[in-house]
């Protein structure tokens, strides 16, 4: 899709001419491929702040406005009206589903919930105290190995039941890896409930007595997991195309995903925000004191859950777990103190001219960990859940690109600094 151009003119006057893309929403992208056959130049771009590296349905971020839609709804319409598993549906085909398409959806994802019973030993072979990302990212990438008869990534038909077992068997894994870490017995999935409880029952109940579901906890973690699906080209997801540009099967290549969203500016900032919040709250750090360090560029120290590459408004998604925590704690006895001390740091910040001058909002992470830990969810299984909830965006994407004709293993070019060429020495 292009009507408009760019010429690049070099200083002897040179020109070279590139097909400006539009899409549906958004920025134009000027078409670089044959820069440097055109120019005898790369494009240079740290961080890829300014590139576009693929075409994609998916998602889209108006990060001037402060706006997120899954396949054109907008997250706020979702939250509210949609289920986690009918969102999976909707990134997965592009479209909500019928009943009848639910329907057979909900029961194909049943049919993959239990994983292999050498995924249990697996699991526990970890020491008593490895971080549960460490187990997830280690056993998802295991998971490959128990499928060797479809993932033939070529087969339409083994990329989607790959699809179907990675967004059925993660809430598993993830239940596992917490009852390891705590030394307590696995549950298995109980495929009379509903996705998300029969999550929170393989995470809480125990063989001794009953598990009594709360449908308000289970629906803020819903409405959570919803809000984690997908986020566009975000470092994860990029990083799940990557892998899997080179042919690599699925589950290596989500595999891939959750060891990039295990860092603290990614996904681990969710636990990073918990721990600055305690910070202040029982070391006497003063939230002056934290944002002063913030603001300090010889401090490494950032405002964890405060930043985004693309919203420069607020991130939706916060707002509408800010909302989370405003009308659920009372009922999930949640931390109220901690959550009124993210209020006060939120405010604090709005009045700072460093933050408002770079545009640096609360993003998903800053209120997450509040309403993670109203649900009994320790600090260190947070990043397991957005990985849990972002696995649907990362296979989708994924499997995007394998429909996509311009798809080609991703391969960055660079800038070389090091030594000129020289001899080894005779
Ligand atoms: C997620 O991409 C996605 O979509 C990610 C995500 C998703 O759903 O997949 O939305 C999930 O990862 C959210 C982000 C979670 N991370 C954090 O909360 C960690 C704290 N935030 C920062 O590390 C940072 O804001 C990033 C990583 C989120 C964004 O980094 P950028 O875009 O590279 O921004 P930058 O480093 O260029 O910062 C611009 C300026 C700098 O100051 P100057 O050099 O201009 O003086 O803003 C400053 C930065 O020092 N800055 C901060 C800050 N974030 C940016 N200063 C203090 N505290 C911060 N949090």
């Amino acid at each position: 899709m292009t009507n408009r151009t760019f010429t690049l003119t070099d200083q002897d006057g040179k020109s070279s001419e590139f097909d400006v893309l539009e899409g549906t929403h958004g920025p134009g992208c000027i078409a670089i491929s044959d820069l440097y056959a055109k120019t005898g130049c790369f494009t240079y771009d740290p961080g890829f702040g300014a590139t576009g590296s693929c075409k994609s349905a998916i998602s889209f971020i108006n990060g001037e406005e402060g706006i997120l839609l899954h396949r054109g709804y907008p997250i706020d319409q979702l939250a509210e009206k949609s289920s986690y598993l009918e969102i999976c549906y909707l990134l997965l085909n592009g479209e909500l589903p019928t009943k009848p398409e639910f329907a057979e959806f909900d029961n194909t994802i049943k049919q993959h919930t239990m994983v292999h019973e050498n995924i249990r030993d697996f699991i526990n072979g970890f020491r008593y105290d490895a971080h549960p990302m460490a187990m997830l990212v280690g056993t998802v990438g295991a998971l490959s190995s128990f499928y060797h008869d479809s993932i033939d990534i070529s087969n339409p038909e083994h990329r989607e039941i790959s699809a179907h077992r990675l967004i059925a068997k993660l809430p598993t894994i993830a239940s596992y890896c917490y009852k390891h870490h705590r030394g307590l017995p696995f549950m298995y999935p109980d495929n009379s409930l509903g996705y998300v409880e029969n999550f929170m029952q393989m995470m809480f109940a125990v063989p001794a007595q009953d598990y009594v579901q709360s449908p308000t906890a289970a629906r803020a973690l819903e409405v959570m997991m919803i809000l984690h699906a997908d986020h566009e080209q975000n470092a994860s997801t990029s990083t799940v195309r990557l892998a899997g540009s080179s042919g690599a099967n699925p589950f290596a290549s989500i595999a891939a995903g959750i060891a990039s969203l295990w860092g603290p500016a990614h996904g681990g900032a969710n636990e990073a925000v918990i721990n600055m919040l305690d910070s202040i709250y029982n070391s006497g750090e003063t939230i002056e004191t934290t944002i002063a360090r913030a603001k300090d560029k010889n401090d490494p120290f950032r405002l964890m859950g405060f930043g985004h590459r693309v919203y420069k408004n607020f991130d939706p998604r916060a707002k509408i777990i800010a909302g989370l925590c405003h009308d659920l704690l009372d009922e999930l006895g949640g931390d109220q103190p901690m959550f009124d001390l993210a209020l006060e740091l939120e405010q604090a910040t709005l009045a700072d001219d460093y933050f408002r001058e770079r545009r640096l909002y609360p993003n998903v992470d800053f209120y997450s960990g509040i309403i993670l830990r109203a649900l009994n969810i320790p600090m260190n299984m947070f990043t397991v859940m957005f990985a849990m909830a972002r696995t649907v965006g990362w296979i989708s994407h994924w499997l995007e690109m394998h429909h996509d004709p311009e798809f080609r293993i991703g391969r960055p070019r660079q800038i070389y600094t090091g030594h000129a060429k020289r001899d080894y020495p005779s």
